[in-house]
């Protein structure tokens, strides 16, 4: 009776999938989030002069078509950040928005990032903005956010 345990199976990872917000998988590209992950809560140094920007991480079989995202506000405005396109060799892309990071307030931001298959995948993300003495690390999480 091996045959129920896999459909069982595999309807869990579909449920997953859903649940992780990962749309992904274009002809077998896969994403992920480096930093600012789906659901994360990171510190903000509000001295740096800096452009706020995210990495991506693209692996598998990509398109090199280019990627637009925007940043959101805790206020609901919106910031361009500079396309993306992952192209092969270069696993990690950096996107910029535009807003200096001294710009930027405590709150839930947002990245929508539009996919060549016009499928908009969304992180959400708490940021606590503080001097840079408080500042101490860069959190990472794992969760699968695409891209
Ligand atoms: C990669 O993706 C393209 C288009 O999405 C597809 O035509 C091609 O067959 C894929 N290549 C592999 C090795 O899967
Ligand atoms: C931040 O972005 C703006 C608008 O794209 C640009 O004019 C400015 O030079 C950028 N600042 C830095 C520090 O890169
Ligand atoms: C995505 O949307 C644009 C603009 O609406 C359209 O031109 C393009 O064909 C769409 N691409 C796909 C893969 O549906």
């Amino acid at each position: 009776m091996l045959l129920p345990t896999i459909f069982l199976v595999a309807v869990a990872w579909g449920r997953l999938s859903l649940a992780a917000r990962d749309p992904v998988h274009d002809g077998g590209c896969q994403c992920a989030a480096v930093d600012y992950a789906d659901a994360g809560s990171y510190l903000v140094d509000a001295n740096n002069d800096g452009n706020f920007s995210y990495a991506s991480e693209f692996s598998g079989n990509c398109s090199d078509a280019a990627i637009a995202s925007i940043l959101k506000d805790p206020d609901d405005n919106e910031y361009d950040c500079t396309s993306i396109s992952p192209s092969p060799g270069q696993s990690v892309q950096i996107s910029e928005c535009d807003i200096p990071y001294y710009d930027m307030k405590s709150g839930t931001w947002q990245i929508f990032i539009k996919l060549p298959s016009n499928i908009t995948v969304t992180r959400t993300f708490f940021l606590t903005v503080g001097a840079a003495s408080t500042v101490v690390t860069t959190v990472r999480t794992h969760l699968p956010s695409c891209p």
